[in-house]
C-alpha cells in the first residue's frame, strides 16, 4: 500500500499501479473512498464495494475544516492515523492520500462549490455552509483522484445527493456509487462521532434506529400519513431524557421537499438529534 502526502505523490502511485495493472493493454477502474478517518465498519464496508469493482482502489483521509461550523468538532474530531493505514492495509487499499490542509487548500485559495437549494435544507439548516465546505472538498478529491467511481454511505443520505447533483452539474466524469449503512448488531448506525456518547447516551442513541424500525413497520402496515409516520420516531426518541431532536424529516426522496398528507414512494425518513454536544444523524428509505 502506498501512502501519499501530496497531489503529486499520488498521481504517480496512480499512474505506476495503472501502467502495472493495465490487462491487455486496457487499463482497469479506478475507485475512490473518501473518508474523514477514524475508520470502522462503515467506511470498511465502502473499501469493499470499492475493492470488489476497481483494479486499484484509493482511500482519502482527510479531516476538512471547511465543512465544519465555529463551534463544531473539528479540533476534537477524533484522529488515529497509524490505525487507519492499518485498516485500509487490510482491506487491499492501494493508495492512501493524506494531505495535509495547505495542499488541499493552497494558501490565497477563493473558489467554493456551492450546490443549490439541496444543501440549505435539514442537514444544511443546521449546519450552515456545511455542504458548501463538503461540495468543495469532494469536488477537489475528484479532481485529484481521476477516479472512474467514487463511493459513499447511505449513512450521510443528504451528502449522498449532493454529491450526485455535483458530479451531475460539474459534468465530473467520476459515477457516484451509494453504499448501504452499516449498523452495530443493536441497531446504532456507525459514526466516528459515537466514540463521545457516555453509556448513558449510546443506550439512548438506540432510540433512533428503533425510532426509524418502527415508522417503516406501520409503513409496512399500510400506514401513509406523514405526520403518523414522523410521529412513530418522535415517539421513541421524545422519550429520552438525554435526547434533543433537531429535526425528524419525512421527504421526497428526489427533492427532499418535506412530505405532508399522503405519502408516495419512494420517500426518504430522516434525523438529527442532539445527545450532549454529540450530534447523531440516521435515516430510512421507505419503498413501494
Ligand atoms: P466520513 O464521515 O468519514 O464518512 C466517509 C464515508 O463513510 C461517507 O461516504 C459516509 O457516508 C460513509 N459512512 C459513514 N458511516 C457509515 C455507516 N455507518 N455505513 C455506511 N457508510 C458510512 O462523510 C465524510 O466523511 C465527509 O463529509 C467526506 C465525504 C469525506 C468529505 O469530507
Amino acid at each position: 500500500m502506498q501512502i501519499a502526502r501530496t497531489i503529486a505523490e499520488y498521481r504517480a502511485h496512480r499512474a505506476a499501479l495503472l501502467a502495472a495493472r493495465a490487462v491487455e493493454g486496457r487499463p482497469g477502474l479506478v475507485g475512490v473512498v473518501p473518508t474523514m478517518g477514524y475508520l470502522h465498519e462503515g467506511h470498511r464496508s465502502l473499501m469493499r464495494c470499492a475493492r470488489a469493482d476497481c483494479a486499484i482502489v484509493a482511500t482519502t483521509i482527510f479531516v476538512n475544516p471547511t465543512q465544519f461550523g465555529p463551534n463544531e468538532d473539528f479540533t476534537r474530531y477524533p484522529r488515529d492515523e497509524a490505525r487507519d493505514f492499518a485498516i485500509c492495509e487490510a482491506e487491499g487499499v492501494d493508495i492512501v492520500f493524506a494531505p495535509r490542509v495547505e495542499e488541499m487548500y493552497p494558501a490565497g485559495a477563493e473558489t467554493t462549490v456551492s450546490v443549490g437549494r439541496l444543501s440549505t435544507v435539514l442537514e444544511g439548516a443546521a449546519r450552515p455552509g456545511h455542504f458548501d465546505g463538503v461540495a468543495t472538498v469532494v469536488t477537489k478529491l475528484f479532481s485529484i483522484a481521476q477516479a472512474d467511481r467514487g463511493y459513499f454511505g447511505q449513512k450521510d443520505a443528504q451528502q449522498l445527493m449532493v454529491i450526485r447533483r455535483l458530479a451531475e452539474d460539474l459534468r465530473i466524469p467520476t459515477e457516484v456509487v451509494g453504499c448501504p449503512i452499516i449498523r452495530e448488531p443493536d441497531g446504532l448506525a456507525l459514526s466516528s462521532r459515537n466514540v463521545y456518547l457516555s453509556p448513558e447516551e449510546r443506550e439512548q442513541a438506540l432510540s433512533l434506529s428503533r425510532g426509524l424500525r418502527a415508522a417503516e413497520a406501520a409503513w409496512q402496515d399500510g400506514v401513509r400519513d406523514a405526520d403518523s409516520l414522523r410521529r412513530r420516531v418522535l415517539d421513541e426518541i421524545e422519550a429520552q431524557p438525554l435526547a434533543n431532536v433537531d429535526y425528524v424529516s419525512l421527504a421526497n426522496q428526489g427533492t427532499l421537499d418535506e412530505l405532508r398528507g399522503a405519502v408516495g414512494a419512494p420517500a426518504l425518513l430522516s434525523l438529527a438529534v442532539r445527545f450532549g454536544a454529540t450530534r447523531l444523524i440516521d435515516n430510512i428509505l421507505l419503498t413501494p
